[in-house]
């Protein structure tokens, strides 16, 4: 079969089946063309609870197909493949979240939302990378927790000195492994480049940026902006959906290094056969994780405007 083959079945069985397809940024192009929704994590998250349809295919990570599931428990949510899950998300579990915050009487728990639906059970608000400034600039505590990524909770913390955010060591092993070195390199090649990363990157990274924002945050500072060339700190996907996008401006990837082996494990063929009933992993939750972890799911939407 063909790439177009492929597709023209996915879309077709999509529609008959009644399955709204949802990707992230970060999947492949060949995936996003059968896309009903495409987005950053946020988008993701509030599209999920507006799709009408029966059944919800997740073309991403785990903690984002948990999390269309929260939202929309009388769904069938699927995740394409098994596999992919978001390393960052083991990086701390509900056992590990409770200790913190004895530790830290008092302050609440702010995750990002690459987190298990366990530990979301404990915390008291989600954010995202496009959400989070506007989210804990408006919680009225000044002091709060916040876990795992510190790459992003640091560029948060710049962004607000007046509150205090209390990190741990956690972070994307894709993002992190992007230097300032990288940086200056791609930067001599291409003088005239904007530098565009997504703060998981690295501070030495994000310093030297243009700007600094989630994956729809890059791609449409990219599109709107009059600069003609572009160097991309976040997954390599992004440069191609640039690229398709924009054929008239350049855009290079700041480090070979920056592919998310979890993200690419979804291909069309898992697509196809999620919506043929032969594959996909369905997400299955306790009732009192839903319960528990929906109402910090439904806090950043809340306040995420
Ligand atoms: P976004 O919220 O920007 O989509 O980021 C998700 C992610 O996993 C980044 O590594
Ligand atoms: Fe997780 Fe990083 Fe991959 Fe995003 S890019 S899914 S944070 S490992």
């Amino acid at each position: 079969m063909t790439t177009r083959e492929l597709q023209d079945r996915i879309i077709e069985l999509k529609k008959e089946k009644d399955v709204c397809i949802l990707a992230h940024a970060y999947q492949s192009h060949d995936i996003w063309e059968v896309a009903d929704y495409i987005g950053d994590s946020y988008g993701l998250s509030v599209q999920a609870a507006k799709a009408p349809q029966k059944t919800i295919l997740m073309c991403g990570v785990r903690f984002m197909a948990e999390t269309c599931k929260i939202l929309s428990p009388g769904k069938r949510v699927l995740l394409a493949n098994a596999l992919a899950g978001c390393p960052m998300a083991m990086q701390i579990n509900r056992k590990q979240a409770l200790e913190m915050k004895k530790a830290h009487p008092g302050l609440p728990l702010v995750a990002y939302i690459n987190t298990t639906a366990s530990l979301k059970t404990v915390c008291d608000v989600v954010v995202t990378s496009s959400s989070a400034v506007r989210i804990i600039k408006s919680m009225p505590e000044n002091e709060m927790l916040f876990v795992p990524d510190c790459n992003l909770g640091g560029w948060i913390q710049e962004q607000i000195p007046e509150k205090k955010l209390h990190l741990m060591k956690g972070g994307c092993p894709t993002h992190m492994r992007m230097t300032a070195r990288d940086v200056k390199m791609i930067k001599a090649m291409h003088p005239h480049a904007l530098v565009l990363v997504h703060p998981e990157c690295l501070k030495e990274v994000v310093d030297l940026a243009d700007y600094v924002g989630s994956t729809t945050g890059i791609m449409k500072y990219a599109k709107e902006s009059d600069a003609k060339e572009f160097i991309i700190g976040t997954e390599a996907s992004i440069v191609q959906h640039l690229q398709f996008d924009c054929p008239d401006k350049n855009f290079y990837l700041l480090s070979k290094e920056c592919v998310c082996h979890n993200m690419k494990m979804t291909t069309l063929v898992d697509v196809l056969h999620a919506v043929e009933g032969t594959g996909g992993d369905e997400i299955s939750l306790p009732d009192d994780t839903i319960r528990d972890a929906r109402k910090c799911i439904d806090r950043m939407i809340e306040l995420g405007g």
